[in-house]
């Protein structure tokens, strides 16, 4: 029988190489994209030998043509941590309106079933605790955070256009906080940051007075919802996240002590716009996919760990 083939863009990412593997696994034919704005090579290297990998180094805001039939295209070309999204902000405008229009367009022409990378940051500093699908969301879109989430936001908008107007079958996907390894270490989230310090001897910084909340997802889990919304036949957005909720400071505590370190944590003024609650509702992918999460914070934290600590030769 032929092979699927899948183009997966940002594909040298922390969640587009996981997927890249996950793909492979399931015995697809993988095309991998990338312009390496956030990603690296390394994390897709052990793939470049299979026959069944190909990779093209390409923005996705410029026209994109693959040769060749495609049935699925998964689009997680984005900067995608506060600390990118605020040095690139017009690239992250650009990939998450023109980026998603140019894929959308390829999945017109292939008759591809698209699947785009939303986030929980369209729900903003939310007003609703959990976040289910329906809640419209409090972003500000001239804050420092509007260029990402606003981005995501016309994502929804324009894939939503595409499947109304033109019948493209489109997969929406909400992503809350996704750990595990591959994440970069200086990518200025909470959980790279922690570790990082801890390894390197560093206080533990946390902002505010850690009492803000948020629930991690380990990066196995999250590409099996993935892989399950893909597949189902629901085209309205779907959240995908652990609904374990902690606070930061609480976070910091669980790395001190997996890390077997004596830093101590210090305080440290809260960025503009930062969420103060994030715990996603997932009756929907229950429901719908038969998904939830399956392993626990400990477990993850620790596979993490280890990454982390040979990433920095410790
Ligand atoms: N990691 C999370 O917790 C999380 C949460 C919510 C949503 N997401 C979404 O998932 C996707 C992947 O996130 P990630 O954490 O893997 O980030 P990442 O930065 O590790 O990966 C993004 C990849 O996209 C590539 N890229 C960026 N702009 C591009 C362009 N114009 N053309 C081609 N490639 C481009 C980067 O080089 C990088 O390899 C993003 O769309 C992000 O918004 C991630």
């Amino acid at each position: 029988m032929e092979k699927k083939r899948i183009l997966i863009a940002g594909a040298a990412g922390f969640l587009g190489s996981h997927l890249c593997d996950r793909f492979i696994k399931e015995g697809y034919h993988v095309i991998g994209m990338d312009n390496l704005l956030t990603g690296n090579l390394k994390n897709i290297e052990h793939l470049f030998p299979l026959p069944d990998f190909e990779y093209y180094h390409h923005d996705v805001t410029k026209f994109v043509h693959v040769p060749g039939k495609l049935d699925y295209i998964l689009h997680f070309a984005s900067p995608a941590s506060p600390i990118d999204y605020l040095k690139m902000p017009i690239q992250t405008l650009k990939v998450g309106s023109l980026g998603t229009h140019n894929l959308l367009g390829l999945a017109k022409e292939k008759k591809a079933r698209i699947l785009v990378a939303s986030t929980s940051e369209v729900y903003g500093d939310p007003n609703v605790h959990p976040q289910p699908e329906e809640y419209w969301g409090n972003v500000n879109p001239v804050g420092p955070r509007g260029v990402y989430d606003e981005a995501k936001r016309f994502l929804e908008s324009i894939t939503m256009a595409y499947h109304n107007f033109h019948g493209v079958e489109t997969r929406i996907i909400r992503i809350f906080n996704t750990y595990g390894p591959r994440m970069r270490l200086n990518d200025g989230r909470a959980l790279p940051a922690f570790m990082s310090q801890a390894l390197t001897g560093q206080d533990i910084t946390v902002f505010g007075d850690g009492s803000q909340t948020r629930s991690f997802c380990y990066v196995g889990d999250l590409v099996e919802g993935i892989y399950r919304l893909l597949l189902s036949d629901y085209h309205l957005p779907v959240n995908i996240g652990n609904p374990e909720e902690i606070t930061l400071l609480q976070f910091a505590e669980e790395i001190i002590k997996l890390t077997g370190t004596d830093q101590k944590i210090t305080f440290h003024p809260l960025p503009k716009d930062d969420p103060k609650q994030r715990k996603p509702d997932i009756t929907k992918a229950r429901n719908l996919l038969g998904w939830e999460p399956k392993v626990n914070r400990e477990e993850g934290l620790k596979v993490t760990y280890e990454y982390f600590k040979q990433a920095l030769n410790k």
